[in-house]
């Protein structure tokens, strides 16, 4: 199978790419480096450094001519969104657009596009199911579930089939450390060089962790699904790909100490503007329509980061 991913270059992409040329896959990457790494590329991947909300982007993805396109590509920063969020929205709105209408002219069979916890904001239940409402609290937020709308806004009743994935916290190997990163790289990269990390908030508050290897064997498992996945109403198409467990901060933070042996101090700073208090995304839908759900155990799976990051 030829798989396209956009975004290939970053956290989620180079490791999907990674794995995918472990099998019998031929793998694009189409990036415009603005976050990724040309470390993470894989010489065997065909690539392209480009904008997709620039001209070049039909050409090339009718260049690689994918069965199936990942799209990945974003402006992942929430405070990056706050500052410019049209910069955000283009990137994520109408960057999905772009994709979108490049694999259905391609002739991809089926297109996954990355989507967001974001899309929920402040939960109504614990576990969220696809269903729930929507109060997106920043522009990322709005800018991912209007992604989804566009998504299905292009694809819809084309021979491109769709879904939108909703990751939760994405943990692992190649996460950038650097600026507003995920939590487990800045933790784990600051005590594992005894540098005091800063939490923000209570620590109570709660995420749902699930480790990049399972976010990648979902990718796999969507992308081989028989069926289409682009079912009816709004969220159809939509799919939590998550653990469904609560973490605290907390926790987090004392198992990456024990791993680190980290037992210096945490710098506690109020909570900032957005931040949730609780999340966690039922799974369940993914597990039923592509048979998939997370394996990693979770110790082992920050094992495995602390390792990363201590190279
Ligand atoms: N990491 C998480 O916890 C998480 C959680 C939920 C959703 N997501 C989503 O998963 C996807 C991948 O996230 P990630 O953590 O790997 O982020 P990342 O920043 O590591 O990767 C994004 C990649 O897209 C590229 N890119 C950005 N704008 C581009 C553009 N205009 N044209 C071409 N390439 C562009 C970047 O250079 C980078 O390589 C994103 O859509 C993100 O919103 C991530």
């Amino acid at each position: 199978m030829r798989v396209l991913i956009t975004g290939g270059a970053g956290f989620i992409g180079s490791n999907l790419m990674w794995t995918l040329l472990t099998g019998d896959y031929q793998v694009g990457v189409i990036d415009d480096y603005s976050t990724g790494h040309f470390e993470n590329m894989h010489p065997a991947a065909w690539s392209r450094t480009l904008d997709i909300t620039g001209p070049d982007l039909a050409a090339a993805v009718a260049e690689f001519a994918p069965d199936a396109v990942v799209h990945l590509a974003a402006q992942t920063s929430v405070p990056v969104s706050v500052a410019d969020p049209v910069r955000d929205r283009l990137v994520n709105v109408e960057g999905t657009r772009a994709v979108a209408r490049a694999a259905a002219a391609a002739g991809a069979r089926r297109m996954l596009s990355a989507s967001s916890a974001a899309v929920y904001g402040e939960p109504e239940m614990v576990p969220l199911v696809e269903t729930a409402l929507k109060r997106p609290e920043n522009p990322y937020g709005r800018s991912k579930l209007e992604a989804e709308s566009v998504l299905a806004e292009e694809l819809r009743g084309t021979a491109t089939d769709f879904a939108s994935l909703r990751f939760a916290n994405v943990f692992g190997p190649r996460q950038d450390a650097q600026g507003e990163g995920g939590v487990v790289a800045i933790f784990a990269s600051r005590m594992q060089a005894k540098e005091t990390p800063t939490l923000y908030g209570t620590g109570a508050q709660t995420r749902d962790f699930i480790y990049v290897g399972d976010v990648v064997s979902a990718i796999m498992s969507a992308l081989d699904a028989p069926q289409a996945l682009a079912l009816e109403g709004p969220d159809g198409p939509a799919y939590n790909v998550s653990t469904g467990t609560e973490l605290t901060i907390d926790e987090l933070a004392s198992a990456l100490r024990l791993i680190t042996h980290y037992f210096g101090g945490i710098e506690k700073r109020p909570a900032r503007e957005g931040d949730i208090e609780r999340s966690a995304l039922d799974p369940a839908k993914a597990q039923v329509a592509f048979g998939w759900q997370a394996r990693a155990p979770f110790e082992t799976a920050l094992g495995r980061t602390v390792g990363w990051f201590a190279r």
